[in-house]
């Protein structure tokens, strides 16, 4: 099962299906059986790198509207 990555709206990026989430050691996330998470994107949360709710208080806004990026260089 390939993962998806979700852009919210005013959010978090929610990652679901079968993934690895690691930090810059390579070290793995224990995330205690859960298929989907939701990373933080507007900075404030104090479990990064997971989303915990700050980003409703704190004014965060993007629409997460997909878009094409230049071409790679
Ligand atoms: S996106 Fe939710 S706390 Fe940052």
């Amino acid at each position: 099962m390939a993962s998806t990555i979700t852009v919210n709206e005013n959010g978090p990026l929610k990652v679901t299906g079968e993934f690895t989430l690691e930090d810059k050691d390579g070290i793995a996330y224990k995330l205690g059986g859960r298929d989907t998470i939701f990373l933080c994107r507007c900075g404030e949360s104090t479990n990064k790198p997971f989303c915990d709710g700050a980003h409703k208080s704190c004014g965060f806004l993007d629409p997460g509207t997909a878009r094409e990026l230049a071409p790679k260089k």
